[in-house]
């Protein structure tokens, strides 16, 4: 295999404390060796990347995403969905099993990872906790992790029976998966479109309380410390409301294993987005008010949040012009993640670049405990992104490599442009 050699670049990996001038040798698909500037022995052969002025930095980690294969390759496929990972100076992304049918077999999970797919980044199957996702009757989870599912999910749904609920987390432990819930209690939301407050009311538009998210997230937690191990792992997905930040962060004092996620669009926007029926303003959580939106923000800059996560959800245009209740949850996420997290998490909320790139690679790796991965020590898999942190750059969504353009940033300006994405020693992504 081939060796690249990125030389003159500003090296920032979080795992292991460097934030200096490096250079690197990547080698058959791993990181071969991390020396100090022109101090890199010579390879023979190597493709020579010159990083002068750009931040090299472990590749960026999606622990949720839909690439919608099986079943809606009209919405995205597992070959345009990494591309677009790719091209947002993602290495590495966490794929959800709401597809059509439904992940939940050896079957499924291993045929999202064959070669034929076309991924142009690493694609780690997520299985469905429950037969169909139906919230019923749990799966084989030792059969899905054999087959390389790295954690179990009704994402999509809840899994809403206490009884189902408590048997996934210990099931799940068993075998050393976690399980990632979408907290919402459907039996608040039926018929919702948008977060229930005065903007709801104004449109005319029935609304999900914020107790939808934080009722179930209490629940999970007081199911995982009944549970009484710490091999229980519950990771809260998409978190968008304070109560359930309150929640998780009361968890994490008692010392229970507890992780969760934030969105970009939960920490930039509110519902005020919706604006006059926007249908690239509506996922499931939906955006909330404001007082939730600045709690996130808090959440990410205190420690509280383990990962940002995209909840990449495209969908075809045809499908949002429709009217806004009728129309599917989800927002594109993948192409404009470290846009928006370099622009205002440093930029504007003055975070330390080392501790966002953490939060979109070290972090996430950890809470699924991804081996080798989020990390660019030596021994490690040759995922990087190298991007200029200085650019500044407009997003358009139509120039986009994901097949959707359903995205509430489209016209943002963003900060830092990747220049080149490699996955595993292969340059997955170039600008040009
Ligand atoms: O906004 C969302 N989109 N929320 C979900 O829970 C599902 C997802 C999708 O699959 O489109
Ligand atoms: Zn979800």
């Amino acid at each position: 295999m081939s060796a690249i050699a990125i030389k003159n670049g500003h090296l920032i990996d979080p795992s292991a404390g460097i934030d200096a001038p490096r250079d690197i040798l990547l080698k058959d698909g791993k990181v071969a060796e991390v020396a100090a500037a022109g101090k890199l022995k010579p390879a023979d052969g190597a493709q020579v990347i010159n990083a002068k002025g750009l931040v090299v930095a472990p590749g960026l980690i999606d622990i949720h995403v839909h690439l919608r294969e099986p079943g809606q390759g009209y919405k995205e496929t597992i070959a345009t969905g990494t591309a677009a990972a790719a091209a947002g100076g993602f290495t590495s992304v966490a794929a959800m099993p709401n597809t059509i049918p439904v992940n939940d077999t050896p079957e499924i999970t291993r045929w999202m990872q064959s070669p034929e797919r076309g991924a142009s980044v690493r694609v780690f199957p997520i299985g469905a906790a429950t037969r169909g996702s139906k919230g019923e009757a749990l799966n084989d989870f030792a059969a899905l992790k054999a087959a390389g599912a790295v954690a179990v999910t009704d994402d999509g749904h809840p899994i809403l029976k206490d009884s189902i609920m408590r048997d996934t987390l210990a099931a799940a432990a068993r075998v050393g998966l976690s399980v990632i819930q979408h907290a919402e209690d459907t039996r608040l939301t039926v018929g919702a479109s948008m977060n229930a407050g005065p903007v709801a009311f104004r449109l005319g538009l029935r609304g999900m309380p914020v107790e939808a998210e934080s009722g179930l997230v209490e629940r999970d937690i007081r199911l995982v410390t009944e549970l009484r191990s710490d091999k229980v792992h519950l990771h809260v997905a998409h978190t968008s409301t304070a109560k359930a930040i309150a929640a998780v962060r009361q968890a994490r004092r008692n010392g229970l294993r507890v992780t969760c996620e934030v969105a970009p669009h939960h920490f930039l926007l509110t519902d005020e987005h919706v604006g006059h029926y926007n249908t690239n303003c509506k996922m499931n959580p939906p955006l909330r008010s404001a007082a939730d939106r600045a709690a996130m923000l808090e959440a990410i800059l205190d420690g509280v949040v383990d990962a940002i996560a995209t909840d990449h959800a495209p969908h075809a245009s045809h499908e949002k012009e429709v009217e806004f209740e009728r129309a599917p949850n989800g927002v594109t996420g993948l192409e404009t993640a470290l846009g928006l997290c370099l622009r205002w998490l440093h930029g504007e909320a003055r975070m330390p670049l080392g501790r966002v790139l953490s939060l979109l690679s070290a972090q996430p790796a950890a809470v699924l405990g991804l081996k080798g991965r989020g990390s660019l020590t030596e021994g490690s898999f040759a995922d990087v992104v190298i991007f200029d942190p200085k650019a500044e750059w407009t997003y358009r969504a139509a120039e986009g490599k994901s097949k959707s353009r359903n995205t509430p940033f489209d016209g943002w300006a963003m900060q830092g442009k990747v220049r080149w994405t490699i996955s595993e020693g292969r340059i997955a992504y170039e600008a040009n």
